[in-house]
């Protein structure tokens, strides 16, 4: 299994780039179930769970072809299994998105229940009643939702919590649904709302995107178009703490900061120089120490769950102490225990960690557990002395595209090794 190892001591500095954002790009190419006719697909993130999916499609009979530069053109009308398999939906929950689209553009599909996970129970409840208010037919039996209906009917539905891959998988639904379906409480991430933008490009009636209420049209047929993702504002968040941390002074182009509100101010707290414009962010720390800074998760616009874990490590060595308060998921301080064995200071209790500041971290072995963990291991090697081993990587494979080459484009020793 490959490991990073991290020689911890150097502080960020140049220029990179940010790859398109895993969580838009997955709903669209879920999407592209929907179109009648070829989808292009541009600025497309190099990632496992980007490959992932596109195995679920071609399992499916979907063509897909890729260019060399990630570009990846889907075509649905070779379509011949309505099935997203457990092997599938196992190794990335983000597989029951093409429930809707499957459900409401061909009256019928089998997708696995996706199971627990490292960061909590994570039930996909909330999708499966707002199909059932629409008309569907659904039965949950042997680990699999088997869906069935007519045309799906517009209607008005007030999501009991907000999701956001609930809120998309509905959205889609609805687009060839009969009438009009109203989505109240709907997640107001950025990513349902290029969703969206890509949805009225394909033909669809979608209003409200990225407000708290969706209101969308139901229409006859979609069509294929090309559409270019969204940047990824998690990978955008990751490299500034990155910076933060190690008192750098780092530029991220190719990525839109009026989606990072609560992340800079967050950043500004910790002392953090930000300056940005429409498609470019950069922050100076000057080589001072950050402070520490208190989080609250919870759906956007509020701070995101996705960059709870590296706040973590920021606070791990800053000035003074911070509270870290987990609202959106039940168990995600998985990481916190391996920030313990590098010699950090945290307490848990419940879903708050206190994070009292350290002078230094010291390198360990430690193991990545989910995602944002596993990035925010990386980020407490980089302060670290001496040289951190993050076990466990392939979940790092799953959303950031060429954290390494990133890394070490900035200054940063890195490097990944088989075993
Ligand atoms: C998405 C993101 C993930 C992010 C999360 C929260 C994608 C592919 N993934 O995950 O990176 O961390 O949003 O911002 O976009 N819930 C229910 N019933 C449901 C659905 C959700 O109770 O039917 C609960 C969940 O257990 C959780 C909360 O709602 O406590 C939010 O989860 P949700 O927004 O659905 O997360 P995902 O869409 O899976």
């Amino acid at each position: 299994m490959e490991k990073l190892l991290i020689d911890g001591g150097q502080s960020l500095e140049g220029e990179i780039r940010v790859s398109g954002a895993k969580n838009a790009v997955l709903p669209i190419l879920a999407a592209t179930l929907l179109a009648d006719g070829p989808m292009q697909i541009e600025n497309v993130p190099h990632l496992q769970d980007v490959t992932t999916t596109m195995e679920l499609l071609g399992r499916m009979g979907v063509s897909l072809t890729l260019d060399e530069r990630m570009n990846i053109e889907v075509d649905s009308s070779t379509i011949n299994e309505l099935f997203a398999p457990y092997e599938v939906v196992k190794t990335m929950r983000a597989s029951i998105l093409v429930l809707g689209p499957l459900l409401t553009r061909f009256g019928q599909a089998e997708v696995s229940l996706p199971g627990g996970c490292a960061i909590g129970s994570r039930p996909v409840n909330l999708h499966l009643h707002g199909l059932e208010a629409m008309g569907a037919e659904i039965e949950v039996k042997g680990g699999y939702i088997h869906a069935r209906s007519k045309r799906l009917e517009g209607t008005h539905l007030v999501m009991d919590s907000v999701t956001v891959t609930g809120t998309e998988n509905l959205m889609m639904a609805a687009t060839l649904a009969a009438g009009t379906t109203i989505i109240e409480n709907a997640a107001r991430e950025p990513e349902v709302t290029d969703l969206a933008n890509c949805l009225n490009k394909m033909g669809a009636n979608i209003e409200g995107a990225g407000t708290g209420t969706i209101a969308v049209h139901g229409v006859e047929k979609l069509y294929g178009c090309q559409y270019s993702v969204l940047a990824d504002r998690i990978e955008t968040g990751t490299f500034l703490v990155a910076t933060a941390i190690t008192g750098g002074h780092v530029r991220l182009k190719n990525t839109q900061p009026n989606f990072l509100e609560s992340i800079l101010l967050k950043l500004k707290e910790a002392g953090a120089s930000i300056h940005c414009d429409a498609d470019w962010v950069e922050i100076d720390m000057y080589k001072r120490r950050p402070k520490s800074v208190d989080i609250c998760t919870a759906p956007y616009p509020a701070f995101p769950t996705d960059m709870q874990a590296q706040f973590t490590a920021l606070n791990c060595i800053a000035e003074g102490s911070g509270t870290i308060t987990e609202s959106v998921f039940e168990n995600r301080f998985m990481h916190v225990q391996e920030m313990q064995r590098m010699g950090a200071n945290i307490k848990v209790t419940g879903n708050t960690a206190i994070v009292t500041g350290v002078d230094r971290l010291v390198a360990a072995p430690v193991m990545a557990t989910d995602l944002r963990a596993s990035a925010s291991l990386i980020l407490a090697g980089l302060i670290a002395e001496g040289q951190t081993i993050v076990d466990r990587i392939y979940h790092i494979d799953r959303g950031y595209e060429c954290i390494e080459e990133k890394l070490t484009q900035l200054g940063a020793r890195i490097r990944r090794v088989p075993h």
